[in-house]
């Protein structure tokens, strides 16, 4: 098979060594043995606009309670996850029918909205934060969106004191959006609570850009990137890093 074309910027082809002159048979196909490897360092269309990124982010609209729980978020200093992140996480959840849901950041409840809209009428969030203040919040914007509190656990505490209290192998998506450098804990924790074909998101995993800067050699963008990178080879993982928000790195265990 050769590899993909990608335009007219491409480097210098790499070829990886093999008999030349012979073909292997796949079914009907014959295989070239010696394949052009190219690598894509740029999209083999145009980098999307801004105006483009904008229509990605607001595509799916957001409702008056998920204004509000932005608004609320801005007030308090908080960052919530952008409605194109919002969009992917419910999109998330709906997909694999998620009953069960854990969440670590609830903020004031931005992206707990976009997961309980996925979730099935019976789904309960759990969702854990350090600040009984950003919960209050939270809980009010729920219940005000129409969900029973019996839809939300919403637990107080420090996420890696409060993981290890909740069941293995429970849960259907993990979404990870508390302390930055408590990232690669949160994603070992993940990997215990999800059952198999659960799905775990985290938040912010572009780093604003640095993430693919090789310049940019701070000690949590290194740690970032080195988490993005094992999540990418670990076995238990099928990953996708998705361009929405700040990023958010999705991977479904296996
Ligand atoms: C970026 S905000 C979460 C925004 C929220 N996910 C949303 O999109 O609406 C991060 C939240 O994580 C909480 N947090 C920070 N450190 C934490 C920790 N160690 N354990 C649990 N929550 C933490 C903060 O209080 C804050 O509410």
């Amino acid at each position: 098979m050769h590899a993909r074309a990608c335009g007219t910027r491409t480097p210098p082809a790499r070829t990886v060594p093999a008999r030349p002159h012979r073909l292997r048979r796949a079914g009907a196909y014959a295989l070239p043995e010696r394949i052009t490897a190219r690598r894509c360092p740029i999209s083999p269309t145009p980098t999307p606009s801004t105006q483009a990124r904008d229509f990605t982010e607001n595509y799916v609209p957001e409702d008056r309670a998920l204004q509000v729980a932005r608004s609320l978020a801005h007030e308090v200093g908080l960052v919530p996850v952008r409605a194109g992140a919002g969009a992917a996480l419910r999109l998330m959840a709906a997909a694999g029918g998620a009953r069960a849901v854990v969440e670590i950041g609830t903020g004031t409840g931005v992206s707990g909205l976009w997961l309980l809209a996925g979730m099935r009428a019976d789904g309960v969030l759990t969702t854990i934060d350090v600040e009984a203040e950003h919960q209050r919040m939270a809980r009010r914007i729920f219940l005000e969106a129409g969900y029973p509190a019996s839809r939300t656990r919403i637990i107080t505490g420090r996420a890696l004191d409060v993981l290890p209290r909740l069941s293995d192998g429970a849960y259907d998506v993990v979404f990870v959006d508390g302390d930055r450098e408590e990232h690669g804990a949160c994603v070992t924790g993940a990997l215990r609570l999800l059952r198999p074909g659960g799905v775990l998101a985290l938040s912010g995993a572009l780093a604003g850009g640095r993430i693919a800067d090789p310049a940019a050699r701070d000690p949590q963008t290194v740690a970032l990137r080195e988490l993005v990178r094992s999540l990418r080879e670990a076995e238990e993982w099928v990953p996708a890093l998705l361009p929405v928000g700040d990023g958010l790195l999705v991977a479904v265990k296996r």
